[in-house]
């Protein structure tokens, strides 16, 4: 069965981030009351569907709509829609009975977006039902293990990395012999990364590492210009800048190819090939579904994600792989960036390649809460690479949801939630020793531990570690990125 046809991905997925990001999907909702009318019509639209009984991919496409725009509401508004609670008056709305569509309470995860009601963050196991992905347990843990020769990183120890597809295959051929190679990528928006960028660079840096497998990096410049309202020479810049950023994390550059889009699609046929044929086997209507796209978006968002797929395809890279074009691919990333990959996974083998593999990581949060995760468009939701060591207590002080009660005396009595408290998810993240992480959880629930003590133990914890990037990044000069950047054989054994 196709990948794309079983899976309910249009419920997941709505195609822009803010209506200023987009100018094509709701170009005429320009004030918060036009926006509040179209959402009243289309929720008005998905219950006539019901009623109807109408063809399910009509209803999704349809409540997909109603989610794109609950999310530029709350962007432009900063409130919840409310139906028969109008934008500029502050009223409550009245209980009208049910909502206009079921997806109030799903959580919304894509490529743009990721909102959730619950301050415990995403349900990531219902994402697996969703995504139709699999859950990473202990016995795959535990094959990585004996095949890597290395302790488990803690990422995979504490569930970080939750949920992959189609793994085993990758290590199946890992065990007879056959190599395969990493992929990642960024869209390289802005001039600094967060810290939740480095998620899946730690962890991709950490698989280069045991498995000794070469690793391509995908700039996504011409991507970031397509949606954002950058020129393209923003764009390249950022993709440098931020290359430097990664390498930092410690890629060997006999083993590492980085490359932006717009350098490298002009410079090898070979990948372009790959990226026409993607092209040619997926149509408007399906990257619709998967990516909520409308009439409205430009076009070149609407072939882009055969631009991410190419690279999962080893003969994208002859300068590695030569013409082989059966050596397995693992993509590792956050859970956001699936969509692009039930895609290329349905498109594989239609064009004669393997599905890659997949491993997907959970979110690190906003500090706000882990309702959403961290944003570089909004600077205190983040921490960013660049922070002083000033800046990093600062904004944890100051915004770092905590899950400790209101007076000290409560909390001692009653103990804080670790469970939605953003400093200690952050330590999960880079606090590396299991007792110590396990006692600070301990401490904390029952109430010896208070959230300035904890806050505290987090800033100690990071300012280190963004201390030591931002001087491995001074290291990297505008040579090292090329070195990076040249298309280039690599250590690669066959
Ligand atoms: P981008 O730049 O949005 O994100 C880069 C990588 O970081 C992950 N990520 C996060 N991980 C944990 N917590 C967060 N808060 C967080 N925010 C982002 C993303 O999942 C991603 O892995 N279109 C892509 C670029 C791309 C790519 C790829 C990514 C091209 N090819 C292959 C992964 C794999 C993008 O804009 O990523």
């Amino acid at each position: 069965m196709s990948e794309l046809g079983s899976l309910p991905c249009v419920k997941n997925t709505v195609s822009v981030k803010t209506i200023t990001d987009c100018q094509g999907a709701w170009e005429g909702a320009k004030s918060a009351m036009e926006l509040y009318e179209k959402l009243t019509a289309q929720g008005d639209h998905v219950r006539a569907l019901k009623t109807a009984k109408a063809e399910k991919a009509e209803i999704e496409a349809a409540v997909q709509l109603l989610l794109k725009l609950k999310v530029d509401y709350k962007h432009v508004t900063g409130q919840d829609y409310k139906p028969g609670c109008p934008p500029s008056e502050n009223c409550v709305a009245a209980d009208n009975g049910p909502a206009a569509d079921d997806s109030d309470d799903e959580d919304i995860v894509d490529p743009w977006n990721v909102s959730t009601k619950n301050a415990k963050g995403v349900d990531y196991d219902k994402l697996i039902v969703r995504f139709g992905s699999n859950k990473i347990d202990k016995e795959l843990v535990d094959r990585i293990e004996r095949l890597g020769g290395q302790k488990p990183h803690h990422y995979l120890r504490r569930g970080i990395f939750f949920s992959h597809r189609d793994v085993h295959q990758v290590l199946d051929a890992y065990e007879k012999k056959k190599s395969f190679y990493l992929y990642t990528g960024r869209g390289p928006s802005t001039q600094a990364m967060h810290v939740g960028h480095l998620v899946p660079f730690i962890f991709t840096k950490w698989l280069q590492d045991v498995f000794d497998v070469p690793l391509v990096i995908q700039m996504t410049d011409d991507e970031k210009y397509l949606w954002k309202d950058l020129t393209l020479d923003d764009c390249h810049h950022f993709a440098v800048e931020n290359a430097k950023d990664i390498i930092a994390c410690g890629f060997d550059v006999n083993k590492t190819f980085v490359f932006s889009d717009l350098d490298y699609m002009g410079a090898s046929p070979e990948f372009y090939r790959n990226v026409v044929k993607a092209q040619k086997h997926v149509t408007f209507n399906q990257v619709k579904g998967i990516f909520g796209f409308t009439d409205s978006d430009c076009i070149g968002k609407i072939s882009f994600p055969a631009i991410q797929a190419a690279p999962a395809f080893s003969n994208s890279f002859p300068q590695i792989f030569g013409t082989r074009k059966d050596v397995h691919c693992l993509v590792p990333c956050a859970i956001d960036q699936d969509p692009y990959f039930r895609m290329t996974r349905d498109v594989a083998p239609r064009i004669g390649y393997h599905k890659p593999a997949l491993l997907h990581s959970t979110f690190f949060p906003a500090l706000q809460g882990a309702q959403t995760k961290m944003s570089a468009s909004n600077p205190n939701s983040s921490i960013f690479l660049t922070d002083t060591p000033k800046q990093i207590k600062n904004k944890i002080n100051k915004h770092a949801f905590s899950g400790g009660k209101d007076t000290v005396e409560e909390h001692r009595k009653h103990g804080g939630n670790p469970e939605i408290d953003v400093s200690f998810m952050y330590l999960t993240f880079f606090l590396e020793d299991d007792e110590q992480l396990e006692k600070i959880r301990q401490d904390y629930s029952s109430g010896a531990l208070l959230t300035g003590e904890l806050k505290k133990i987090l800033i100690e914890t990071l300012q280190p570690i963004i201390a030591q990037h931002q001087e491995r990044r001074k290291q990297i000069t505008d040579d090292v990125v090329k070195q990076f950047m040249t298309p280039r054989p690599l250590n690669f054994k066959f």
